[in-house]
């Protein structure tokens, strides 16, 4: 039999405490509610205030059950209101010898068998147990933020806690709600020991000026899906928090420099730009605690590029390739109204593209998302040919073809030589430099990198890649053809993966070093990405759609730019591909999918 746990203790009520607090109390608990001092004590009040009246508001919450969520919550100043709970659960500030000194008290405090938890995020769970003379019945219980709204709670067990308090715990999370993944205490745990070093690295390319703050969050939101982009998930998080989370994770985790938090975070947290919760970080808020953003002077002043800004008028375009890129590229130009010019190297290839256009524009007007007229109108747009000398009088070129440097470089040379002055020249690569190509031709100025993501015509996101010769116009350019195109457009230096997947492969890699290490199961990790940070797939779902051997060509290249040491390719990764394991397409990556 399960303990009944009929009253609980929060200690501390900021970002996270609150959010627990509510938790508990709409699950019919009794929470005892406590903080350092009574303006800390109010403030707390107002958070679950404003949050239930949101949630009443959207229409999630009777407002009978609010009513009867605050009769359930006695708020008090102190530890000594904790005397008679049955669990009690720390979420104060990530500082170990704060934690360990509450932890001493609320053993002092409490009745013997109380079980005591910490939300702690990468503190060792083990260090603060030793604080208490019961460490067999302290657990780590670790929520994500908002609290609330998300899934997954991480139980972390030490050496020496019970197994029957962590049943106890399992057993009260799926009272609650959560998905629980029981795992050892090891910093990060699962989800922030994967999230972290991403956040860290979304700082640091913010700090080098190498991409705005709207475009890094604008390009994982729509590149990869995610609910938030990192700076305003840093926000969320806090910054003060952020900072200690990856201090402790850098301090235990092996000093992996990539959790060595960027200098502009703790310059940040110096001059109390903390987040949401002080009303400014990344972005600016209404006021503090406000999730609504307002504008700054960081602000952009419009997103639409006019021609007031050097943007070249753009109306004919070739796209020259046959893959999978070049089709779903020629279909995205000629459904906004371009004319289309595509070029293949021979009348077969062209037959090919043409055919492929086709059946996904029909596929199209049988989903009903595309007139029959409309249709035939994009189809008489685009003129088909071998011979590169049709692109003479194009304004724009788009290169699609097989990502190889030497075949880049020696057609950027002919196009050259072929095409009109001033047209931009763009190329679609994703992991070669765009420098190099640019420098095959006689005019660097007007070449720039226009990363579209695969199926071209679905997914809303273009990167354009600016390289140190890129003019500004150039780039106003392409920014503007994104435009036209209903694509968001987003800005970066000429690195390797870019924004999204320079954000997004060690994150990947990281996650198998993980499994690597037995920390974890796949399924468990996957959980505790999509259920904790709300990733659309897990880390394994998603590199076995993209292809293991695909993975470990990108990691490889990031490893190589910036020598990295924890950017290094997992072992288990370059195994896997060497098995010929390459994920869907070979029905076996992570997983075995030749049932499926
Ligand atoms: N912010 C997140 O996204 C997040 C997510 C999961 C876990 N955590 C963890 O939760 C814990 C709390 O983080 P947070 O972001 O909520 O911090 P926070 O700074 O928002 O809130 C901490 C609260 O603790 C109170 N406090 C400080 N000393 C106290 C004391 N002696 N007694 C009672 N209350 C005291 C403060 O007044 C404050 O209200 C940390 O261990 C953090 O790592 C944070």
């Amino acid at each position: 039999m399960a303990r009944e746990f009929s009253t609980v203790g929060v200690v501390g009520l900021g970002t996270m405490g609150a959010g627990i607090v509510e938790v508990f109390a709409r699950n019919g608990i009794d929470v005892v509610a406590v903080e350092i001092s009574e303006p800390a004590l109010e403030r707390g009040r107002v958070t679950l205030t404003g949050s239930t009246d949101r949630a009443v508001a959207k229409g999630k919450l009777a407002a009978a059950d609010r009513d009867a969520l605050h009769e359930r919550v006695h708020f008090a100043v102190g530890l000594d209101a904790l005397h008679s709970v049955d669990l009690v659960i720390e979420a104060v500030p990530e500082h170990l010898d704060l934690k360990q000194r509450i932890f001493a008290e609320l053993d002092r405090v409490c009745r013997p068998e109380t079980i005591l938890a910490t939300n702690t995020s990468s503190l060792s769970v083990t260090e603060i147990s030793v604080a208490t003379t019961r460490p067999n019945q302290v657990i780590g219980i670790h929520f994500f933020n908002p609290a609330p709204v998300m899934k997954l709670v991480e139980v972390v067990r030490t050496v020496v806690t019970a197994p029957e308090v962590v049943a106890d715990v399992e057993a009260l999370c799926a009272r609650l709600g959560k998905v629980d993944v029981t795992i050892n205490d090891r910093a990060g745990f699962i989800a922030n020991a994967l999230l972290f070093g991403y956040l860290n690295h979304a700082v640091g390319m913010f700090e080098s000026h190498y991409a705005t703050r709207e475009d890094i969050d604008a390009a994982m939101k729509l590149g990869c899906g995610l609910p938030m982009g990192p700076l305003a998930l840093m926000d969320l998080i806090g910054l003060d928090t952020a900072y200690e989370i990856l201090d402790t994770m850098y301090r235990r985790g092996g000093r992996d420099r990539r959790h060595a938090p960027v200098p502009l975070l703790k310059q940040m947290v110096t001059a109390g730009l903390l987040g949401r919760k002080s009303g400014r970080g990344f972005y600016t808020y209404e006021r503090p605690g406000s999730p609504v953003v307002v504008p700054d002077e960081a602000t952009p002043l419009a997103s639409e590029v006019t021609l007031a800004d050097g943007a070249r008028a753009i109306t004919k375009v070739g796209v020259v390739g046959s893959g999978t890129m070049a089709t779903g590229i020629i279909e995205v130009f000629a459904k906004a109204g371009y004319e289309v010019v595509s070029v293949t190297r021979g009348a077969e290839k062209s037959a090919k593209v043409c055919e492929a256009v086709k059946t996904s524009l029909n596929k199209g007007v049988v989903r009903g998302k595309l007139a029959e007229a409309d249709r035939d109108a994009a189809l008489g747009r685009i003129s088909w040919s071998a011979a590169l000398d049709h692109l003479a009088d194009v304004d724009l070129v788009v290169e699609a073809v097989v990502e190889e440097l030497s075949v880049k470089k020696a057609l950027f040379a002919s196009l050259d030589e072929i095409c009109k002055p001033g047209v931009v020249l763009a190329t679609t690569t994703s992991s070669l430099p765009v420098i190099d190509v640019a420098m095959a031709t006689h005019r660097p100025a007007d070449v720039v990198g226009l990363h579209f993501f695969n199926p071209a015509p679905i997914m809303p996101l273009v990167e354009v890649v600016r390289t140190i010769r890129t003019s500004p116009e150039t780039t106003a350019t392409a920014r503007a053809v994104c435009a036209a195109l209903g694509k968001t457009a987003v800005v970066c230096g000429d690195r390797s993966g870019f924004i999204v997947n320079a954000l997004l492969f060690p994150y990947l890699n990281d996650a198998v070093k993980m499994l690597e290490a037995s920390y974890s199961t796949a399924d468990d990790i996957d959980h505790a990405m999509k259920l904790g940070c709300g990733y659309p797939m897990g880390p394994f779902d998603l590199l076995d759609v993209v292809g293991l051997d695909v993975s470990l060509a990108i990691q490889r290249e990031l490893y190589l730019e910036l020598r990295e040491p924890g950017f290094a390719p997992a072992p288990l990764l370059e195994h896997l591909v060497t098995a010929g394991y390459l994920g869907r397409k070979t029905r076996r990556g992570f997983r075995d999918h030749s049932h499926r």
